[in-house]
């Protein structure tokens, strides 16, 4: 069974990382992060990676301020990784049609709702909670999916759904779902690591 490459790509906190980076160091996970990538110089999950040392990079507007420039900074940090899995964990930019393309099955993202509800543009981070707040959900929930060039409409890897309470705000909700987020996000790329779940890279499939 080979070892999973993973490039890891946040703008923020970085807990989904970090359920990456603990399921790797118990074992849980064959899998090696390679690099940490982020659209944001100072976000957290940066200084995570950074402690248990792994590669870190930022690519943002302050250090390539054309669009194009960054699309190229990450592609070739990814290919010189050699990177057969890329997770996109609250990573909020856009990736180039060309990444997409070349990464073809091999990009996931994780979803703070139960997509098809709840995902698309405007949705993200605490927009997600409180549209399913005011729409008085019974219920919402996690979802990975392998990324196309939509936004959020790449094909469902798994889903988990969780209550949603009458006295819940979207802040509880939100950190209810974060932690279903990890051990989801966990569970698909073993799934993806012991082959049940195939990604678009001979090598990366099990021997
Ligand atoms: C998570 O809710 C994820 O689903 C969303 O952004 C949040 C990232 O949280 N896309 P963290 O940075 O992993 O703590």
């Amino acid at each position: 069974m080979s070892r999973l490459k993973i490039a890891v790509l946040i703008s923020g906190g970085g807990s989904n990382l970090q359920a990456i980076i603990d399921a790797i160091e118990s074992r849980e996970l064959d899998a090696e992060i390679k690099v940490v990538v982020s659209n944001r110089k100072n976000a957290f999950g940066l200084e995570r990676a950074q402690k248990h040392n792994i590669k870190t990079a930022y690519i943002g507007v302050g250090n390539y301020k054309e669009i194009s420039l960054r699309h190229r900074a990450l592609l070739e940090v990814l290919v010189s990784e050699s990177i057969d899995l890329i997770v996109l964990a609250g990573y909020l930019s856009i990736l180039s049609p060309e990444i997409i393309k070349q990464f073809e099955k091999r990009i996931i993202n994780i979803h703070p709702s139960l997509i098809p509800k709840y995902c698309g543009e405007g949705f993200y981070g605490e927009h997600v909670h409180e549209a399913v707040m005011l729409n008085q959900e019974k219920e919402s929930g996690a979802t990975t999916h392998f990324v196309d060039e939509g936004v959020d409409t790449g094909e469902i890897i798994k889903q988990e759904r969780v209550a949603v309470f009458k006295e819940d705000t979207a802040k509880t909700l939100a950190a209810r779902i974060l932690k279903v987020e990890h051990h989801l996000l966990v569970s698909t790329i073993k799934a993806i690591q012991m082959g049940q779940v195939k990604i678009g890279l001979e090598e990366a499939k099990n021997d």
